[in-house]
């Protein structure tokens, strides 16, 4: 007998940076972080989690390529998640035993993963919700944070959908460092995001080697863990909580500013933004300007990659520049049919970062806030 679970999970994109760790074995980090859960009509990763007595050894494949399943991160998961069932085992008799059986795990990204979009998020995110499922396990979206988290960072904000942070907490063992629902994806539903891919190639420091370095090595971080990023928590969560959009944006474009002054702090410097990420912060401003307030926000993680949020009403400002600047590339229809008609007006006296937008750019992803991993029918 082969007993079976799936799940969707959602790829989420920080405003509020997690960068930095205070324990690097259980991913705990320096400061609270605060993100948007994006919709997994457009990017998710499918993951179905399996058990049997047939099977010799656990296994994992990601896009049907075996991957490694003994690194300490997935073991962390793997380990809390089967004590969890037996836990529920040793209570009722009446269970099978399948925290003994071996597991096969099966994920597919519906995106590129070589893109240096937040994989390993949805992915951690997938793979604890789907043996959650197949384990009938009662825990919370809170307590599978906790332990989606161990596998990467970022991946305990994806267990919820919509606006989702996540408290750094203090105990030694990570009991307080959990993920939280700021608000539902129904309470501001029209918040979009385009996401220009700068680039397929493989980002050249790793976010757990970068943000160890900043740790050892910035001056400007201590200032940030501290003083700046707390402040801003509270502000973005009442930004949101009052659909502040210029607030949100504000604090977004400012808080990956600041991440990104912490990594060119570093001994040596890291650059994750290149020409072409500063080019789409150059035409964000523009569009900003030309619309005399503030319709769209720039943010960029680990890569060069811009995600761009913007309201559903701003769409042609926003959304139908850039495609008036990048012209017929792929993605400009999002899977909820939320086209861009029109190319907008491409904004004046910045034909420089336009040129560089258009050589640097290969694909858009047109998204939206969306919600949590939902469980699906095995593939
Ligand atoms: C810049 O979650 O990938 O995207 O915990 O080492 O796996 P690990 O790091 P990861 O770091 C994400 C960093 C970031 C900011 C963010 O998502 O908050």
């Amino acid at each position: 007998k082969v007993y079976r679970a799936s799940t969707f999970a959602p790829v989420n994109i920080a405003v509020i940076k997690y960068w930095g760790k205070r324990d690097t074995k259980l991913n705990l980090p320096t400061n609270s972080s605060l993100s948007v859960t994006l919709s997994q009509d457009d990017l998710r990763t499918h993951t179905t989690a399996s058990c049997s007595a047939s099977f010799a050894s656990d296994t994992l494949t990601l896009n049907g390529q075996p991957q490694d399943i003994s690194t300490p991160r997935t073991q962390a998961c793997l380990r809390e998640l089967r004590s969890l069932r037996k836990d529920l085992e040793s209570k009722n008799s009446s269970l099978s035993q399948l925290s003994s059986l071996q597991l096969k795990i099966v994920s597919e990204n519906n995106f590129p993963t070589a893109a240096g979009l937040a994989s390993s998020a949805a992915g951690f995110a997938a793979l604890v919700r789907s043996i959650a499922n197949l384990y009938a396990l009662p825990a919370s979206p809170t307590e599978l944070s906790r332990i989606a988290r161990q596998g990467s960072g970022s991946a305990c904000r994806s267990l919820f959908g919509g606006y989702v942070g996540w408290n750094h907490g203090s105990a030694a063992d990570g009991s307080d460092s959990i993920a939280y629902e700021v608000a539902p994806a129904d309470h501001w539903s029209d918040m979009r995001a385009v996401i220009l891919v700068a680039s397929a190639e493989k980002k050249d420091v790793s976010s757990t080697a970068g943000m160890q370095a900043t740790v050892g090595t910035s001056a400007l971080f201590k200032a940030r863990a501290e003083t700046i990023v707390p402040q801003r928590m509270e502000e973005m969560e009442e930004a949101i909580r009052k659909k502040d959009f210029a607030a949100f944006a504000s604090l977004t474009m400012r808080d990956s500013n600041s991440f990104h002054a912490t990594c060119l702090d570093t001994d040596p410097p890291i650059f994750y933004m290149n020409d072409t990420s500063r080019a789409a912060v150059r035409v964000c401003q523009a569009i900003n300007e030309t619309a005399g307030r503030t319709v769209c926000a720039y943010t960029f993680d680990a890569g060069p990659n811009a995600v761009v949020y913007y309201l559903a009403a701003d769409e042609a400002a926003v959304a139908g520049t850039f495609r008036g600047i990048l012209g017929e590339k792929t993605g400009w229809e999002g899977s909820r049919g939320e086209k861009v008609e029109k190319a907008g007006q491409v904004p004046e006296n910045i034909a420089g970062s336009v040129e560089t937008l258009q050589k640097g750019i290969s694909r858009v992803i047109l998204t939206g806030v969306g919600d949590g991993p939902r469980q699906t029918e095995e593939h």
